[in-house]
């Protein structure tokens, strides 16, 4: 069995895993977010406006490429007015559309691995198992990756929520943007089908700077360490997990989802 063996390019020697991140609600939260959390809390969303809803690393920068086609009738060079954080902000909350991105939890804690070691302001994530360990207990930013999908496939009957897989999405993507026109009320022409699934094929977002995270300095997101745009691919997890860590993650998994019908997508 091929072990990958990890190290991370940042000095962790004078700081402790916690003392990067803050709280709200008992959740680990970077603390740049902490600070103005309360703003956070207080906004209030038009009707007309929609909100992305995804655990970290779950294809956010993806998703949020396609709705900002669709928005724009499939005008490439309009989605290069700005790069994609600027174009569909964070923001931590809930409105009246929803689009959920789910992605399977093993490949979740290998992406946020990675992302951890790539992205300056993180602690050492250490081996990956004990990332791992981390990831399961909930003890990273934005807190249990179980209670978050949880709750929000509680939810996926709302016809204001639309729930959609990242496995689903590599399954066949066709199939997942003509979902996501119909659900912005849009009509989900061939040519609109076509140019959106052209453009945000893991490659053409990987090469363009609109979407693939480059405009940020090294000091701030070290692309030589792991490109933002990593592997875009479902079942990575297989490459990082040893065989006794999966059983353990598989073993907390189950409890952790007890009386959920939440399973796992597993790679296409
Ligand atoms: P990997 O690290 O497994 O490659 P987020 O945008 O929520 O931070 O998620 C990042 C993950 O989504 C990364 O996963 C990234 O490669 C993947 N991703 C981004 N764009 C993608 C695309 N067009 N197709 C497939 N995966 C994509």
């Amino acid at each position: 069995e091929d072990r990958v063996v990890y190290h991370s390019m940042m000095d962790s020697s004078k700081h402790d895993y916690f003392e990067y991140f803050g709280r709200v609600h008992g959740i680990l939260m970077y603390k740049d977010f902490v600070k103005y959390w309360d703003d956070v809390e207080a906004f209030e969303a038009r009707p007309d406006d929609l909100v992305i809803v995804t655990y970290p690393k779950s294809g956010t920068t993806w998703v949020s490429e396609i709705v900002d086609l669709i928005y724009k009738e499939g005008d490439v060079e309009k989605c290069k007015r700005d790069v994609i954080f600027n174009r569909i902000p964070f923001l931590e909350c809930r409105k009246e559309e929803m689009i959920y991105l789910c992605r399977n939890a093993k490949d979740v804690a290998v992406s946020y691995y990675y992302f951890f070691l790539m992205v300056t302001d993180h602690p050492n994530p250490g081996s990956f198992p004990e990332f791992v360990e981390k990831f399961m207990d909930g003890q990273v930013p934005y807190g249990s990756w179980y209670e978050h999908a949880k709750s929000w496939w509680e939810l996926r009957k709302n016809p204001h929520v639309l729930f959609l897989f990242y496995e689903n999405m590599k399954e066949d993507i066709r199939r997942e943007v003509i979902k996501l026109i119909q659900f912005l009320g849009k009509e989900a022409s061939e040519e609109l089908v076509d140019k959106i699934v052209q453009h945000t094929s893991f490659q053409e977002m990987k090469n363009n700077p609109f979407t693939n995270y480059t405009t940020l300095p090294d000091e701030v997101m070290n692309q030589k360490i792991s490109p933002f745009m990593r592997k875009g691919i479902t079942g990575d997890w297989k490459n990082h997990f040893t065989v006794a860590l999966n059983e353990k993650f598989d073993r907390h998994y189950e409890q952790q989802m007890k009386g959920s019908t939440l399973k796992l997508r597993t790679e296409i």
